[in-house]
C-alpha cells in the first residue's frame, strides 16, 4: 500500500506508545524512512507486517488493531493536508459514504498503481444503511469496520455495524444508528 498509510501506522504507534516503540518496530522489520515516503507503493505484505508487529507492541489481535488503525484513519484523514477534502464528502454518516468512491477517484488521480475500493449504498433509511464494500484484496473486514465506526465517531453518531453477507470480492455491511440529540 501506499507510504502514507505506513505514515498513519507510524503517527498511531506514536500516540499510543511513544517514539521509542515506532523505532523497534523498524528495527525488528528492517525497514526505514525509506518505507515511510507518502507517495510510494509498497507490497501488502510489508504493510500487513507493520501492522502485526504494531498489534503486538499494543498487546492487540492483528484484526482488532486492523479495527483501531480503521477509526484512527479517520481521525488522521481529518486533521492537516486531508481535512479539506473529508469536509468536501459528506456532512453527514449517510451522504458521506456515498461519496466515498469519488474522494477515492480524488485522491486516485494523483496515486498512480493505487487499489482503491469501492463502496456503493445499497439501502438508504433515516438510521439504516446498508453499504457494499469491494476491493481486489482480501482480509481488511476489519479495517473497514473500524473505518465505519470512525465515520460514525465522526458524525457523532452511535449504533451498530454487522457483516450481513461476505462475497469474493465484497462485503455488505448493515448499519444502525442514531444521529446526534
Ligand atoms: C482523505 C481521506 C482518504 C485518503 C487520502 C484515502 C486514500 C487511500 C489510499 C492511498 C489507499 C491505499 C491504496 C493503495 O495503496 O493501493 C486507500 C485504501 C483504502 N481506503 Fe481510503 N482514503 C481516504 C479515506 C477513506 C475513508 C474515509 C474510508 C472509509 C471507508 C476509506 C476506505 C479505504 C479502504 C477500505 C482501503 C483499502 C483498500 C482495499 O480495500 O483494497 N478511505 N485509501
Amino acid at each position: 500500500m501506499y507510504g502514507m498509510i505506513h505514515r498513519a501506522m507510524r503517527q498511531m504507534v506514536h500516540e499510543e506508545l511513544g517514539e521509542e516503540a515506532w523505532l523497534a518496530l523498524e528495527q525488528k522489520l528492517a525497514i526505514g524512512p525509506t518505507e515511510l515516503l507518502t507517495g510510494m507503493v509498497y507490497d501488502d505484505a510489508l504493510t500487513m507486517q507493520i501492522v502485526a508487529e504494531a498489534a503486538a507492541r499494543l498487546n492487540l489481535s492483528v484484526e482488532q488493531c486492523l479495527f483501531a488503525f480503521g477509526q484512527y484513519w479517520v481521525r488522521f484523514a481529518g486533521q492537516g493536508s486531508l481535512s479539506s477534502i473529508m469536509k468536501f464528502t459528506g456532512q453527514n454518516l449517510a451522504s458521506f459514504i456515498s461519496n466515498l468512491d469519488r474522494l477515492h477517484l480524488a485522491v486516485g488521480a494523483a496515486m498512480p498503481g493505487a487499489r482503491l475500493p469501492s463502496f456503493a449504498t445499497l439501502e438508504n433509511a433515516p438510521g439504516h444503511l446498508v453499504v457494499e464494500y469491494r476491493s481486489d484484496r482480501a482480509g481488511l473486514e476489519s479495517f473497514v469496520l473500524g473505518l465505519l465506526q470512525g465515520l460514525m465517531d465522526r458524525f457523532q453518531a452511535r449504533g451498530d455495524i454487522e457483516v450481513l453477507h461476505r462475497g469474493e470480492k465484497s462485503i455488505l455491511f448493515d448499519i444502525r444508528y442514531q444521529d446526534r440529540g
